[in-house]
């Protein structure tokens, strides 16, 4: 079984191209990572152009997947027109257990057209196929109803909800926790896979 994800760019999907960031797309990062209702649920706080670019030169900069604790961005560009709509992310949280996570952001502008979906479902395709995990998972706030929405939309199950478990952005929160199983990824896309590589 494979463990490290080397991904040959750019990721194709039906309209999609995934591939890293690059200084390059620092407008288009900014038109989303910038708005604080799209940050309201996600890790980060509103982003400036400086602390955009300062990712885009570090953790943005990993284009691969090689060890645990390594995380994976990749920018969404709609392939017909080369805009920059969104990002998505893989990260590799254990070796031993060959679990994972994804997590997706969208300029709102280009929501309700499945984008972050197909992004979303190449990310689960490189990491059960390609990377060898067993088992990724969503961790999701009760009060995000879209990504909830886009959770279950890929086929992942909810497993848990966490009352209140984490103080997070000055309030507590509950979590919807949602997973796949590489068996269920394969007994639904056991044709040829609709994602290429290169
Ligand atoms: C979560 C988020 C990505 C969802 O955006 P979205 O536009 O609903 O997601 P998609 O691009 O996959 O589009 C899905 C919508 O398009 C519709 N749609 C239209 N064409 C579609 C297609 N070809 N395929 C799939 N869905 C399609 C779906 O029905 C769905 O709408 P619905 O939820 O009203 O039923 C977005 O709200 C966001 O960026 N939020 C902020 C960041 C965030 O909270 N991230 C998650 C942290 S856990």
């Amino acid at each position: 079984m494979p463990t490290e994800l080397r991904p040959s760019y750019p990721v194709r999907t039906e309209r999609l191209l995934l591939r890293p960031l690059t200084l390059a797309d620092t407008d288009a990062l900014v038109a989303y990572r910038s708005i604080p209702d799209l940050c309201r649920f996600v890790p980060f706080h509103p982003q400036s152009r400086d602390e955009i670019q300062a990712r885009i030169k570090g953790v943005f900069a990993n284009h691969a997947l090689t060890a645990e604790g390594q995380n994976l961005t990749l920018g969404m560009e709609v392939a017909a027109t080369g805009e920059l709509i969104g990002d998505v992310i893989l990260f590799y949280h254990s070796r031993l257990h060959a679990g994972g996570e994804v997590g997706w952001i969208l300029n709102p502008a280009h929501g309700g057209h499945g984008y972050a979906t197909e992004a979303a479902r190449a990310m689960l395709r490189l990491g059960f196929e390609e990377l060898g995990l067993r088992r990724i998972i969503a961790r999701i706030d009760e009060r995000n109803v879209a990504s909830a929405r886009l959770a279950r939309r890929l086929g992942m199950r909810q497993e848990a909800r966490l009352v209140e478990n984490e103080f997070f952005k000055g309030e507590w929160t509950t979590e919807l926790d949602f997973a796949m199983l590489a068996t269920e990824w394969f007994a639904s896309h056991s044709a040829p896979s609709e994602v290429a590589t290169g």
